[in-house]
């Protein structure tokens, strides 16, 4: 029956996974003399159930630190993943160009991270991954205001440019070295949340306030940066290129830790092969039974003295037997698009978080450069193999064009200059609205596209400065970890939220979080001393 699809990634753990206690172990007081058993009523032997919704970044994710724990508190807990998708990696997942798969595949979604994203490199390492530098081709490097191009630099590799004697000269000393630094600020006060002492919080407003970043949530990333005495230009400029890239957003509109966060590309990668491999790998660490073309479509609680019970109901409905009931479920795609009908709940996921509506368009082409013409240029212009954005030239007037994309960018060759019929590249440009065959034609060249593929995505949050987040526990056994994306949305938050969220689970069905019941580390206070020294990062180790 083409119904409910099992995928057995189980396989390498599954002999952990089927570790049966004689008795359920409660923590931290279990009754020794037998009669009842704390609060989770007659499960007994039973495992805890926990249904992960998606399995993405955050679901994954979530799935391997539910195996961790599990491990150091010698629990068994059944993890299922149920997925709409038939593929594992949600927003991170790759094509290939042509459909041929002895071409490098190209990434559709989430294509980078850097070494400050420390589960995701630690991933990389642990799962025998390799790396691949992210970069454009000669590391030149536009950027195009819908009239003319306001800066264009060559050479120095993806982000060398920022440093470039012409962008000096251009946005003046104090802004091109101030920015970088409140960059490396950020990054500096995010690492506390990979030691013991920013272990858990139980608002996004909470971690927040213990990162510092309160003050940044709060305002746009123009005013913060106008605040810090970065000029308008640059932030007009330079700071926009890269909101506009990574996040589909202008400077004044996305507010400064996304903006900041936008900005943190220098030594960027990504997995060769596909990021999504390393969702894939959690998912089959993790032990979870995965159910890919599975939607849920949705949730019902149920409480009977002092016991919450979660039943999800999917489309298509399981062979057999019904799914029996979860004692947690959580949610790792962004509730309002999952499109889940929730009944005996009052959960909330307010404030509403609207999503940019993003169109990716991957083009093989045989032009090295963009068209010249399309650009105003004339003809002979070389073109930068990397088209950024600004939003500044409608600024100055109105009456002015915006520019037709996001950013426009050469991802390397799919056929050698030395092939018979000639190089051909792959490109990959973001816009707002859909890019049609003969607006290729015309930044391309009569004749010069080979393939494209279009996708939509409803990508990252609009990022509004605000100062209200969605709930991370909208109700008793229902955990949010999407809540944590209109705070910053990468690949990498989505697994530190997960890692809060079942660091809290275990402590409210437990009663000790992450690190189990031995290991517990007093939160708060001490840490590990000097980051990365040791090369700890909490939640793998503890
Ligand atoms: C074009 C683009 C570029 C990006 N670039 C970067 C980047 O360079 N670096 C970076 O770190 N981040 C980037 N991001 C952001 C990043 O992709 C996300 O922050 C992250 O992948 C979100 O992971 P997630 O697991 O929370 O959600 P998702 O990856 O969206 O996973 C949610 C999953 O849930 C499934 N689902 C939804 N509803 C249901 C349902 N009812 N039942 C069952 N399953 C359901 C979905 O199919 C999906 O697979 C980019 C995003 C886009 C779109
Ligand atoms: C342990 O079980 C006994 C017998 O049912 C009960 O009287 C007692 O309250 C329980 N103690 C705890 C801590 O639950
Ligand atoms: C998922 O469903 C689609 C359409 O129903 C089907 O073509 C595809 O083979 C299924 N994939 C898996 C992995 O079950
Ligand atoms: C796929 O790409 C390889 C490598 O470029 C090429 O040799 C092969 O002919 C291509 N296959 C098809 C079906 O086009
Ligand atoms: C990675 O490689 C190491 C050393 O070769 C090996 O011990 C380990 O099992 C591998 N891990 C995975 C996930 O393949
Ligand atoms: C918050 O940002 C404003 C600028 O908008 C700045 O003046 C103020 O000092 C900042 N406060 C803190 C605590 O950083
Ligand atoms: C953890 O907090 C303590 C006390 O506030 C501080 O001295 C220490 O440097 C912090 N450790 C890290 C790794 O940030």
């Amino acid at each position: 029956m083409a119904s409910r699809k099992m995928l057995a990634l189980s396989l390498m753990l599954s002999l952990a996974a089927a570790w049966e206690f004689p008795f359920r172990v409660s923590f931290p007081s279990a009754n020794t003399s037998g009669q009842k058993v704390l609060d989770v009523g007659e499960s007994g032997r039973k495992p805890l159930r926990i249904a992960i919704i998606g399995a993405g970044a955050g679901g994954s994710s979530a799935a391997f630190w539910i195996s961790k724990a599990r491990e150091r508190h010698g629990v068994n807990v059944h993890i299922d993943v149920y997925e709409k998708e038939n593929y594992i990696g949600g927003r991170s997942t790759t094509v290939y160009p042509y459909q041929n798969a002895s071409l490098p595949p190209a990434e559709l979604g989430a294509s980078i991270f850097v070494d400050a994203n420390r589960n995701m490199a630690r991933a990389v390492k642990e799962f025998n991954l390799s790396l691949v530098d992210f970069g454009n081709d000669d590391g030149d490097l536009g950027i195009w205001d819908g009239t003319q191009f306001v800066l264009s630099t060559s050479g120095g590799g993806w982000f060398g440019w920022l440093d470039s004697l012409k962008v000096m000269w251009r946005y003046g000393y104090t802004s091109c070295t101030r920015a970088p630094k409140l960059v490396a600020k950020m990054i500096d006060e995010f690492i506390g949340i990979y030691t013991p002492n920013i272990s858990h919080w139980s608002t996004i407003e909470e971690i927040g306030i213990k990162l510092g970043f309160d003050n940044l949530t709060s305002q746009t990333g123009e005013s913060f940066m106008l605040s810090q005495g970065i000029s308008e230009l640059y932030i007009h400029e330079l700071v926009e290129a890269v909101t506009r890239v990574n996040y589909g957003q202008n400077s004044d509109e996305l507010h400064a830790l996304m903006g900041l966060a936008a900005m943190a590309a220098e030594g960027a990668h990504s997995v060769a092969g596909g990021n999504f491999q390393v969702f894939e790998h959690f998912l089959s660490a993790s032990g979870a039974s995965v159910h890919l073309n599975t939607t849920v479509a949705g949730l019902r609680k149920t409480t009977s003295s002092s016991t919450t019970q979660w039943f999800v109901s999917t489309s298509p409905p399981p062979e057999g037997n019904p799914i029996p009931p979860y004692d947690h479920i959580v949610l790792a795609t962004p509730f309002q698009s999952s499109l889940i009908t929730l009944l005996g709940s009052p959960a909330t996921f307010d404030p509403p978080v609207e999503y940019i509506h993003l169109h990716v368009t991957l083009v093989a082409t045989k032009a090295a450069r963009p068209n010249p013409a399309y650009f105003g240029l004339k003809a002979g212009s070389t073109l930068p193999s990397m088209i950024l954005t600004t939003y500044d030239g409608v600024r100055g007037d109105p009456a002015a064009p915006e520019p037709e994309f996001n950013s426009l960018s050469y991802h390397g060759l799919i056929r050698p200059k030395d092939h018979p019929d000639g190089p051909e590249w792959v490109v990959k440009i973001f816009s707002k609205d859909v890019v049609k065959d003969d607006w290729l034609e015309k930044v391309f060249g009569n004749g010069n596209v080979g393939w494209v593929y279009r996708k939509e995505w409803d990508s990252y949050p609009k990022g509004v400065p605000t100062t209200a987040f969605p709930p991370i526990s909208p109700d008793t056994g229902l955990w949010y970890v999407n809540s944590f994306e209109p705070f910053i949305s990468t690949m990498e938050t989505e697994t530190v939220s997960a890692r809060n969220i079942i660091n809290s689970l275990f402590e409210a069905q437990y009663g000790a979080g992450l690190c189990g019941p031995n290991k517990e580390v007093e939160s708060d206070e001490g840490g590990w001393g000097g980051v990365g020294a040791d090369g700890k990062i909490w939640g793998w180790e503890c």
